[in-house]
């Protein structure tokens, strides 16, 4: 009796957990004030800091997520392997989905490890607004998608970040599975220069 007693408990207290959770309200701007580009200059090289959230929104008419391929094995698979998504999100500089867009995130994610949960990613940052506007930062490599924290290389650049290197580190902001949305924080090192080749 004792026991039955517990273990309707837990369930209530777990059950009241999740939907606390489910309803975590956006928190403001974490860095209100802080321009979310900063450079510093270093030689013939310059250092860019981008910090912005990526707003992926996999259901509803606003969609920017769209799922183009499964495989054979997708559908029974523990880690989705083979599923392919193709999105376009939207990138505010603010958590808040309804901010001023600063940059798209295209490309397409792939389900590509049979035991964990990871995708391989390939993606293109496009810089909308300030002094970048035109430029773009490219991202391939796996990322680890239930680990808190992730880090994905910059593996080129165009405009402005011509010659780019460097790495991106994200992390979930938010992720609302009923309503299919979730906010990704990332923060972008790119190193760049513009000195040309004197031939
Ligand atoms: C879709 O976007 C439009 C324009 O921003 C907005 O008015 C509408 O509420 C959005 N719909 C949903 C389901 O979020
Ligand atoms: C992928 O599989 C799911 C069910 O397993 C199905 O609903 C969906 O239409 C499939 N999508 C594609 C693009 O094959
Ligand atoms: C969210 O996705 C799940 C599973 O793909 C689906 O069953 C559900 O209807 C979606 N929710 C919304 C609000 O579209
Ligand atoms: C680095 O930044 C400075 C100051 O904004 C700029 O004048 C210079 O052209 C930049 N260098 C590169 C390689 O982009």
């Amino acid at each position: 009796m004792k026991s039955h007693t517990t273990l309707v408990l837990l369930s209530i207290i777990s059950y009241l957990l999740i939907a606390t959770q489910a309803r975590k309200q956006i928190p403001t701007a974490a860095a209100a004030g802080k321009s979310w580009v900063r450079t510093i200059v270093r030689g013939s090289e310059n250092i860019t800091q981008l910090h912005f959230y990526v707003h992926d929104v996999r259901a509803g008419e606003n969609a920017t997520l769209y799922r183009v391929a499964n495989s054979s094995i997708t559908a029974t698979s523990p880690t989705s392997f083979g599923l392919v998504n193709v999105f376009d999100d939207l990138i505010t500089a603010e958590p808040d989905i309804n901010g001023e867009q600063v940059a798209r995130a295209q490309g397409t994610s792939t389900s590509a490890d049979l035991v964990n949960q990871a995708i391989a990613i390939s993606m293109n940052f496009y810089i909308t607004s300030g002094e970048f506007s035109g430029s773009t930062v490219s991202i391939a490599g796996r990322n680890p998608v239930t680990e808190a924290s992730r880090e994905l290389p910059v593996i080129g650049g165009t405009g402005a970040f011509r010659f780019a290197r460097g790495y991106a580190v994200t992390t979930t902001y938010l992720h609302d599975s009923e309503a299919n949305y979730s906010i990704l924080e990332y923060t972008v090192y790119v190193t760049y220069s513009n000195v040309a080749l004197c031939m």
